[in-house]
């Protein structure tokens, strides 16, 4: 069976404008039929289109919000704020103490849904005021509902709708959740090639931990938390897309960045292990990174300590 998120078919844009196209049912519904997976297939075949078989776009757009936010639920639990900050303050340390330039540095969440991250991070100001926040994402839906939380929220913090690598501003850091499963090998080196040729100087992206145990986890709990099928469906594929450790690295390690991964297979607990960032610096921010890190830096580790299979 081949393992295709509704999500991803169900909505489509132009990569580079942001706007919306068409979507037919029956195409979506076929292409999930032909990758085998017939339960995808019905779903969809439940979903609203207009008289053209077109998906309509406001019930699209309203079964995805409500899917992320039971999403942004389940990263409340996992405590997926607190473990960012775990990392990311160490990085920040790093690149204040190497750079010596006083900031601002920015910091863009890449697919930032609803921008739990980024809203989560400007209410703690756990990174301090020396660091903007920025969430982008190329759905407009997603990224319009992140605004108005944030709004609602008084947050000192920003969503844009469009490609995070063809912003006007560059990024200090990228980061991400959830989404490099999105990728597969092509695509995957592409995304981390952008941001080495980017001015960035490091990026953090969380995604599922790609153990035997994550599938079964990954069901249980989304039976447990989410209400629709299309929720309980995608998060069940997600963990069986999700890239190893060594896929990762080895898609990460582009040119002018040091590719890592914090708590890999094997340095960590498969039954609480659910995400684990890889890691990219410029390589003179390694050795101030570890510092910053203390005794935490053992378990950052680079290509050289995995094995060389890949997934
Ligand atoms: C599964 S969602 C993850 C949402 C969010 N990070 C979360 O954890 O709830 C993946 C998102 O990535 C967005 N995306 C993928 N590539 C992107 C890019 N180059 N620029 C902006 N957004 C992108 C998609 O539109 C989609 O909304």
């Amino acid at each position: 069976m081949r393992h295709l998120e509704i999500s991803d078919l169900i909505t489509a844009v132009d990569p580079h404008d942001g706007r919306r196209l068409p979507v037919r049912r029956a195409d979506v519904v076929r292409q999930l039929r032909e990758g085998g997976d017939e339960r995808a297939a019905r779903i969809v075949a439940g979903l609203p289109t207009d008289r053209d078989g077109v998906l309509d776009p406001h019930a699209v757009d309203g079964l995805l919000i409500s899917v992320h936010t039971e999403l942004q639920q389940l990263s409340e639990e996992l405590r997926i704020g607190e473990r960012l900050v775990h990392v990311l303050n160490p990085l920040f340390t790093a690149i204040r103490t190497t750079t010596g330039q006083p900031g601002p540095y920015r910091l863009v969440d890449i697919g930032c849904g609803l921008g739990y991250l980024v809203r989560w991070l400007a209410a703690t100001d756990a990174l301090g005021p020396d660091v903007e926040l920025v969430g982008v994402d190329l759905n407009a839906a997603l990224v319009g509902e992140a605004d108005r939380l944030a709004r609602a929220e008084g947050l000192n913090c920003r969503f844009v709708h469009g490609n995070a690598f063809e912003l006007p501003e560059s990024a200090t850091v990228y980061i991400s959740t959830g989404v490099l499963h999105h990728f597969r090998a092509e695509a995957l080196a592409e995304f981390f090639q952008a941001q080495a040729a980017s001015p960035a100087l490091a990026f953090c992206h969380f995604d599922i931990a790609a153990t035997r145990l994550a599938p079964v986890g990954a069901w249980i709990f989304h039976l447990a938390r989410m209400r629709h099928p299309l929720g309980r469906h995608d998060g069940f594929v997600s963990a069986l897309r999700a890239h190893s450790d060594e896929v990762l690295l080895h898609a990460a390690a582009a040119p002018g960045m040091r590719a890592l991964v914090y708590e890999p297979r094997g340095l960590s607990n498969p039954f609480c292990t659910t995400l684990r960032p890889v890691i990219g610096v410029r390589p003179p921010l390694e050795a101030p990174l570890r510092r910053a890190l203390g005794r935490a830096a053992r378990r950052l580790v680079g290509p050289e300590h995995l094995a060389g299979a890949t997934r």
